[in-house]
């Protein structure tokens, strides 16, 4: 869970407080990894070549997945106490992202209702000063594979609700250091009211940042991910701005004027919009990162997954009255800006993400052109609540009750988490006739 808005410097060098110290071994350059020919040698073109050699891709330019088979590895479920198969964290969010939510583990914040795991902004703090909400993180570690998300997500009131991954531990340590070294996957994030989910994929490269330039004139590698890293994200906020690059349309939303709770009959229906449920599925493998939202997953006589097919493309265009981002304040994107139901990132053609190669090749041998996206990541669900510059409320401010009061009885309601594993395609055209479906049965 991460945005890379005008203010992220400042709120990056507020997470840097609470991280500790993860060293990495420093390990020699391998030549062997990047086979004939190293980055030293012929810079980024080389890198690119070579990785452009390796490159499997597997979702076509239309956004399709076929040609692999993958089994169910995994149906979370949700109907018993969420304990069972999640850490439910508890953790302030003061020192993270800033947002007002004070992540709580006593029953209020996460439960499970009916066949539903329920994530809720339970109450106002004591002292109105923080908003308690809810955040968990799978027990289990997965790498690559199909991730089914079915959620209905809740809009509006500068909620910042995210389904997202992480490795390690609750602050995202795990082979590559500290947080963001080991890196993150936000397969849904989405603010207040947008129409839009973004897909942002996070790394660090363990060099000295220089804050004011995002690292574009740090040369040297680091092989600690402690103090003073670089982030690299695939988030399209900049200093010039916001774009779509990193958005795709779910839904759009008006939300209500009114902030505060008034029980006037068809109102109290407003005061805590959601989109409708939706189904967000992330196919991650080796260099590849993809997500969609309410694609057709096509299932064979034998429950194996054998495509994704994306839905039409959306336009942004909940932007009635706003012009900026409620976040950052950076100016928008054009009302009605077409946006696709997927977006894709692939190591050989996203340089945020070969941001990372001279951290990995000097530090780590073992890692793969992949990485840090080439180690296993936990699931990770929360509600948080405004937060950085340009939000109406944030953590350790009254505004927590006031501006953003209104976010107290939200909940992010997920009726199916499912866990899907490439195996190997059978190469006798078996044409088994498939059954299209959205959504599996529980
Ligand atoms: C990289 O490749 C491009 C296109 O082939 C070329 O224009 C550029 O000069 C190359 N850069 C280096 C540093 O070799
Ligand atoms: C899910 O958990 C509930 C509560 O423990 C249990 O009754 C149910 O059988 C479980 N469902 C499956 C599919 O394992
Ligand atoms: C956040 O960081 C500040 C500055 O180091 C520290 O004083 C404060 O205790 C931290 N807050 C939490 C909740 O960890
Ligand atoms: C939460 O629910 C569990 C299971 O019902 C119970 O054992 C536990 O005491 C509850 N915790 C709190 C803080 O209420
Ligand atoms: C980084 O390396 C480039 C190319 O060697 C050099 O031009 C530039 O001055 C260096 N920047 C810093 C901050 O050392
Ligand atoms: C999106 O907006 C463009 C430009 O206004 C329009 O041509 C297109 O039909 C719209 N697409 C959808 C799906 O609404």
């Amino acid at each position: 869970m991460f945005a890379a808005w005008g203010a992220a410097s400042v709120a990056l060098l507020a997470f840097l407080v609470i991280l500790s110290a993860a060293v990495s071994a420093v390990t020699a350059l391998d030549q062997e990894a990047e086979g004939d020919c190293l980055p030293d040698d012929c810079g980024a073109n080389c890198s690119l070549s070579l990785l452009q050699r390796r490159q499997r891709q597997s979702v076509s330019h239309d956004g399709t997945l076929r040609g692999q088979r993958f089994k169910l590895l995994k149906r979370f479920n949700l109907s018993q106490d969420p304990k069972e198969e999640w850490d439910v964290i508890a953790i302030p969010d003061a020192n993270l992202t800033q947002s007002c939510a004070n992540y709580v583990d006593d029953n209020s914040t996460v439960f499970s209702r009916g066949k539903d795991l329920v994530l809720r902004v339970a109450s106002a703090c004591a002292d109105g000063k923080c908003l308690n909400s809810g955040r968990i993180m799978s027990k289990e570690a997965f790498k690559f594979g199909v991730f089914s998300f079915t959620v209905k997500v809740p809009k509006c009131n500068w909620l910042w609700p995210a389904l997202w991954l992480l490795p390690g531990n609750t602050h995202g340590e795990g082979e590559y250091g500290g947080w963001p070294c080991s890196g993150e996957i936000d397969v849904l994030e989405t603010v207040h009211d947008e129409s839009n989910g973004a897909f942002n994929v996070v790394s660090g490269f363990g060099s000295t940042a220089d804050f004011a330039s995002s690292c574009a004139s740090t040369n040297s590698t680091s092989c600690s991910c402690t103090t003073g890293y670089c982030t690299s994200s695939t988030m399209s906020c900049g200093p010039d701005g916001c774009s779509t690059a990193d958005k795709y349309f779910v839904e759009d939303v008006d939300c209500p004027k009114v902030l505060h709770e008034h029980h006037h009959g068809h109102h109290h229906e407003e005061i805590h919009p959601s989109w409708k449920e939706h189904t967000f599925v992330l196919s991650w493998q080796d260099g590849e990162l993809v997500t969609w939202v309410d694609p057709t997953l096509s299932i064979d006589e034998a429950g194996d997954l054998v495509s994704i097919t994306p839905k039409p493309d959306g336009n942004i265009s909940a932007r009635k009255h706003q012009t900026r981002d409620p976040l950052s304040g950076l100016p928008l994107p054009n009302n009605g800006v077409a946006a696709p139901s997927w977006k894709a990132y692939r190591r050989s053609t996203t340089p945020k993400w070969q941001a990372v190669e001279p951290f990995m090749s000097s530090c780590f041998d073992e890692a793969t052109s992949a990485a840090p996206f080439d180690q296993a990541f936990k699931l990770v669900l929360n509600i948080a609540i405004g937060g950085y510059g340009g939000a109406a409320c944030h953590w350790g401010d009254e505004s927590c009750s006031t501006a953003c009061g209104g976010a107290v009885g939200s909940e992010m309601v997920v009726s199916d988490i499912s866990v899907w594993q490439r195996t190997p395609t059978t190469t006798a055209a078996t044409a088994t006739t498939t059954t299209t479906i959205t959504t599996m049965p529980m």
